[in-house]
């Protein structure tokens, strides 16, 4: 695969995000190879519930399936992990990721936090971080499909400068959250 974005520049997508209990977590660029096995842990430990609101309808994943979404060149795909320590093991605890349409410079984009991981700001800060990021590269809009049931989602995005759009007709394919940058 060949990067068309430079190591510099990934480099500077790095920040680290500290919780209320003093604990860091790495907010950075997915290294494709290095990571797969953490983000397989990550994707293949999720409850039936985050799997569902992240991909409005249940995925099975698969170690391929991780592998395909580990792919990415930053510059069209970009994913942000949220990488913890634990005692020396290290352990993907979040990812957000965009997909950017470069005819319209309108990227999709899309976020999870594991389970044992929420309720701490990582939701939110990873997505202002992904915003940041985006707008780097020259993104112009983002936009993510949620489920009308996921308040949570609806809310963090309204709080980030996120429009709604609900679609009624779309059933559990509740709506979209939009941001113009
Ligand atoms: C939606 C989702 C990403 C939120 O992640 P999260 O890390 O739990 O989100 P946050 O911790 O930032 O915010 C959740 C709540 O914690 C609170 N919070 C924020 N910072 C906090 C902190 N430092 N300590 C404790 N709680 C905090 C917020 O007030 C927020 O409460 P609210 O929902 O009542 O406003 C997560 O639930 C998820 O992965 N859902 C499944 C996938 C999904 O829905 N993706 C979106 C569609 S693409």
């Amino acid at each position: 695969m060949q990067l068309s974005v430079d190591e510099e520049l990934l480099k500077s997508f790095e920040t680290v995000y500290r919780l209320n209990d003093g604990r860091e977590v790495v907010f950075r660029p997915l290294k494709p190879k290095e990571d797969v096995e953490m983000l397989y842990q990550f994707y293949s430990t999720l409850s039936k519930e985050k799997n569902y609101f992240r991909f409005l309808s249940y995925r099975k994943v698969t170690r391929w399936i991780v592998e395909e979404w580990a792919n990415v060149n930053y510059d069209q795909s970009m994913v942000l992990v949220a990488v913890v320590d634990n005692g020396g093991e290290r352990k993907v605890v979040a990812d957000s990721r965009y997909y950017l349409d470069k005819s319209t410079g309108a990227a999709e984009i899309a976020i999870v936090v594991h389970n044992d991981w929420q309720h701490k700001g990582i939701g939110t800060n990873l997505l202002l971080h992904t915003i940041k990021v985006a707008k780097e590269m020259g993104v112009k809009k983002l936009y993510a499909y949620v489920s009308s049931e996921n308040r949570k989602i609806a809310s963090i995005g309204i709080k980030l400068g996120f429009t709604t759009k609900w679609y009624p007709d779309m059933g559990e394919y509740g709506g979209e959250l939009i941001l113009n940058k």
